[in-house]
């Protein structure tokens, strides 16, 4: 498994010269086909650009493009922004990290559903709002989550 990883980003990394202003679109890349970098991904960009791994690390850090956790098939973000906020928003992660088992900010062990917490979804009116893969959810009360739970499982 870890060396199918490692060939596929040695093809990804190919595409590129060795130089260290190729840093940000190896890394995109590596992104882009598995949706985070792993740090075996950072050492093998290290070793073909050149640029130190602390700086590979420091960059893909910077970011917020950049995931150094693999990301899970579902992604749940959850509004903390001032207007969701005051809607209780915060009830609703700590309903949604009850339920998946897992803390705002991490992915379930079986890369079921990544939790995320964000800070406006730009809907302030609908508060509190989350976003399932894509999918706005306004309002959100405790049983749309189990709505939007169940349907996301059933896919
Ligand atoms: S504060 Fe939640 S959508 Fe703006």
């Amino acid at each position: 498994m870890l060396s199918d990883t490692v060939t596929n980003v040695d093809t990804i990394i190919d595409r590129y010269p060795g130089q260290p202003e190729y840093l940000i679109f190896l890394l995109q890349d590596i992104q882009a086909e598995y949706n985070y970098v792993s740090p075996e991904a950072m050492q093998l960009v290290a070793d073909h650009t050149g640029v130190p791994l602390s700086r590979v690390y420091a960059v893909a850090t910077f970011y917020q493009s950049f995931s150094l956790e693999p990301k899970g098939e579902h992604e749940i973000r959850v509004c903390m922004g001032t207007a969701c906020h005051l809607k209780g928003s915060g009830r609703i992660v700590e309903d949604l990290e009850r339920r998946l088992g897992v803390e705002a900010g991490h992915t379930t062990e079986d890369l079921s559903f990544t939790l995320e917490t964000v800070n406006c979804l730009g809907a302030c009116a609908l508060a509190p709002v989350m976003v399932a893969d894509e999918e706005y959810h306004p309002t959100v009360t405790s049983q749309k989550i189990n709505k939007m739970l169940k349907q996301l499982t059933q896919e």
